[in-house]
């Protein structure tokens, strides 16, 4: 049976409401999309359902029954988790080569870029990238079922204070955060799962005024270890903030760090 008939059951479940859906994330579209991109998109869908912002509070209230049960939770982390075949010692041995190998690559690409500092170009929307998000601190680390990535969030020194302070929504100008996805590379011989090749590093950047026109955030993403901007324009930022939009009411910030909690969280 293809994926897509035993995830989508559960799945729609979880959009039932498919216009509000469709509005803020191209559903329709995913059955198009390449395996792994449809399984990225899973992942995201699965992490905003555990944060509370899937199916939207607003509908939830007039369908109390569309809420996803954690049955159903089960069936799409299940198949998010699904690890290499233990007995197809050749696919689990190629895929440790191939994600060694990747990590090598880009520890050479480092090394050499450590010496000829890389230039980042800013975001197509002007946002700049701001290689300081390495120093930043670490204020959550997303739930790691997904076999495939692994990510942290990080925060700026503004954006610790705040939450020290309590004032995180709206949260205040200066504040910042990284999300940074790496590849999950093989456990090693003692079972110990580390990151593998770098993905990219998101980042959202609080200015009220500057950014008014994109709910007070600069927002950008950066590919690859040459750090290339996404998109091919500005209008990839609609993408971010859509998927963020279901957090509105957190000014538009899914990790809720001082209790644990998420955003959607009671
Ligand atoms: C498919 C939905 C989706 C899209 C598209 C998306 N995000 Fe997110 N983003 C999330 C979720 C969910 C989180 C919470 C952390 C997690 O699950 O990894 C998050 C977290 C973040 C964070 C950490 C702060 C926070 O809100 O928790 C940043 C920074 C971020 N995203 C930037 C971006 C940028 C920039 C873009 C567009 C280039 C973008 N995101 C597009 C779903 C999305």
């Amino acid at each position: 049976m293809p994926w897509f008939d035993q995830v989508v059951p559960a799945y729609w479940l979880v959009t039932a409401d498919v216009k509000e859906a469709r509005k803020h994330l191209n559903f329709s579209e995913i059955g198009k999309l390449p395996a792994a991109q449809q399984k990225g998109f899973l992942f995201e869908a699965v992490n905003m359902i555990q944060m509370g912002a899937m199916p939207l509070p607003a509908y939830r209230r007039v369908h109390p029954d569309a809420v996803v049960t954690p049955d159903q939770l089960t069936v799409l982390r299940n198949y998010l988790t699904t690890p290499p075949d233990p007995s197809n010692a050749a696919e689990v041995g190629a895929k440790a080569v191939t994600d060694a190998a990747a990590t090598d690559v880009q520890y050479g690409k480092w090394v050499q870029a450590s010496q000829t500092a890389l230039e980042v170009k800013p975001e197509w929307n002007g946002v700049p990238f701001d290689p300081d998000y390495n120093n930043w601190k670490a204020i959550s680390s997303t739930d790691r079922f997904d076999n495939h990535t692994m990510r942290e969030i990080l925060g700026n020194d503004v954006a610790v204070k705040a939450i020290a302070d309590g004032h995180i929504n709206p949260w205040p100008d200066g504040a910042a955060f990284a999300k940074v996805a790496w590849q999950q590379a093989a456990p090693d011989e003692k079972g110990v799962v580390k990151t593998g090749a770098f993905i990219q590093v998101e980042l959202m950047v609080k200015d009220s005024a500057k950014y008014a026109s994109s709910e007070g955030w600069g927002w950008g993403r950066w590919r690859g270890t040459d750090l290339k901007p996404y998109g091919k324009d500005a209008q990839f930022q609609n993408e971010c903030m859509s998927c963020h939009e279901p957090v509105a009411k957190n000014d538009h910030v899914y990790t809720m760090p001082f209790s644990g909690q998420t955003a959607g969280g009671q």
